[in-house]
């Protein structure tokens, strides 16, 4: 298995092009089986989950045709996709494909809204919690589906099709939120979905939606209203920049110091998490260009965070916070409220000298001089990332194994470090 190896150290200096969104990328995909027409992604970021989501909805009869890349084309830049499901072959998510990605539970609101039938496999837990789907399923009852449970597997119909209705999401969930609302596009009559997410990744899927032919009033709060139509058309549509990427860059830059521009970052997704990395001592500048971070990686100022669906700070960011603060001259207070099992990076940050007690859902972290490199892995996707940002202030070398969590996630991860100076590699076995 690969490994990525890192000699901590170097301050980052220049550019760091910033990615479409993974979290955006695999709705907007998800969405095409709400049409018969095509839609066409942009900006589509080269990770191992939209390879894999392309094969789940290849499955379901998708047609997916990647654009290649040209001579002098900027190597960071997206891929489109162009993705038709005209034809929808099986209504079935296999067990082996929806645990190896959870997101790929989401194709059962439009499979459903679309034939009247789909039968998903339950997705099951995984490292960062148990991760019920109930919320899913309630909103899908409430608009009119028979669910059951069967062999593992969520059984849905509605052989009239879905009709709306209102749906209270006891807890802000974005998953059931993308699931509600590919659905309700399709029913027939209004369905209103209160306390929905509001992450940015919503809006990104309903701005499709809405240039495919759906009707979605209230993008950006909380209430969303949709007004069902008999059929969606196809759509043109350029995925956001992924907040998280840019966030965990910004992180980094905290850390090691430097001065890197971000580019192709929206500060306006990730106006907490900035003002937090503001108070830590780094100066942050955002233009149409995108956001410029710069700071010494000395004198870094302890903060407390506690996550929160958006606007609040991302439980995202919260390992990469964490690697930040294992440095800062002081203690703080780390809080996971989202997801009960998202701290496996506390002992791996304790292996390069991090000094971190956990109570609960609170991680208490005593900053350190200094980290000092060594062999870790993580079992997640964010969790990979924060060993990446710690290793690059560790000083030596460190060793991240179980590379293929960072597949998954970070584009180009070591081409865009290492274009900054840092000194890091990918080890092929
Ligand atoms: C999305 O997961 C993201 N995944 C996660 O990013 C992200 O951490 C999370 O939202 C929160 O922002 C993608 O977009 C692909 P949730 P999702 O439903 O939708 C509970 C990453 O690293 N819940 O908002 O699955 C749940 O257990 C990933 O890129 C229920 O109880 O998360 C959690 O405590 C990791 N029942 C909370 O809600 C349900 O039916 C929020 O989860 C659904 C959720």
């Amino acid at each position: 298995m690969d490994k990525i190896r890192i000699v901590g150290g170097n301050a980052l200096e220049g550019i760091i092009p910033i990615s479409g969104a993974k979290n955006a990328a695999l709705p907007l995909m998800i969405a095409s089986l709400l049409s018969e027409e095509r839609l066409i992604l942009e900006n589509v970021p080269r990770l191992a989950d939209v390879a894999l989501l392309q094969r789940i909805l290849g499955n379901h009869g998708v047609n997916i045709t990647t654009n290649g890349k040209r001579a002098g084309d900027d190597p960071f830049a997206g891929q489109t996709l162009e993705l038709d499901a005209r034809v929808i072959v099986d209504t079935t998510a296999p067990y082996d494909l929806v645990s190896r990605m959870r997101a790929s539970f989401w194709v059962l609101g439009p499979l459903l809204a679309r034939i009247g039938r789909a039968r998903v496999s339950l997705p099951g837990g995984c490292a960062i919690g148990t991760r019920p789907v109930d919320f899913h399923l309630d909103a899908l009852r409430a608009l009119g589906a028979d669910i059951e449970i069967d062999a593992g597997y969520v059984v849905a119909s509605a052989p009239r099709g879905l009709r709306g209705g209102r749906v209270v999401f006891p807890k802000v969930s974005v998953g059931a939120t993308h699931t509600a609302l590919m659905a309700a596009t399709l029913a027939e009559g209004e369905t209103v979905l209160e306390n929905a997410a509001r992450e940015p990744e919503v809006t990104d899927l309903a701005e499709c939606l809405i240039k495919m032919g759906a009707k979605i009033e209230g993008l950006d709060t909380s209430t969303l209203r949709i007004t069902g139509v008999s059929r969606l058309r196809g759509a043109r549509h350029s995925v956001q920049p992924d907040r998280i990427e840019a966030g965990t860059y910004a992180m980094a830059t905290a850390m090691v110091g430097g001065d890197v521009m971000l580019k192709g970052a929206r500060a306006d997704l990730l106006e907490n998490a900035l003002d937090v990395l503001r108070q830590t001592g780094v100066q942050i500048d955002s233009s149409d260009e995108g956001i410029r971070v710069r700071g010494t990686g000395n004198g870094i100022q302890p903060v407390d965070v506690t996550t929160a669906p958006y606007p609040g700070f991302p439980t995202d960011l919260q390992a990469q916070f964490m690697a930040l603060m294992t440095r800062a001259g002081g203690s703080s207070r780390i809080t996971e409220t989202i997801f009960e099992n998202r701290f496996m990076h506390v002992q791996e940050l304790a292996r390069l000298g991090a000094r971190i007690h956990l109570d609960g859902d609170t991680a208490t972290v005593e900053g350190v001089e200094r980290l000092t490199g060594a062999p870790v892995m993580a079992t997640d996707l964010r969790a990979s990332v924060s060993l990446v940002i710690a290793g690059l202030a560790a000083e030596g070398e460190t060793l991240v194994q179980r590379v293929y969590h960072l597949d998954r996630g970070f584009e180009k991860l070591e081409e865009k470090l290492s274009r900054c100076g840092a000194v890091i590699e990918r080890i092929s076995n």
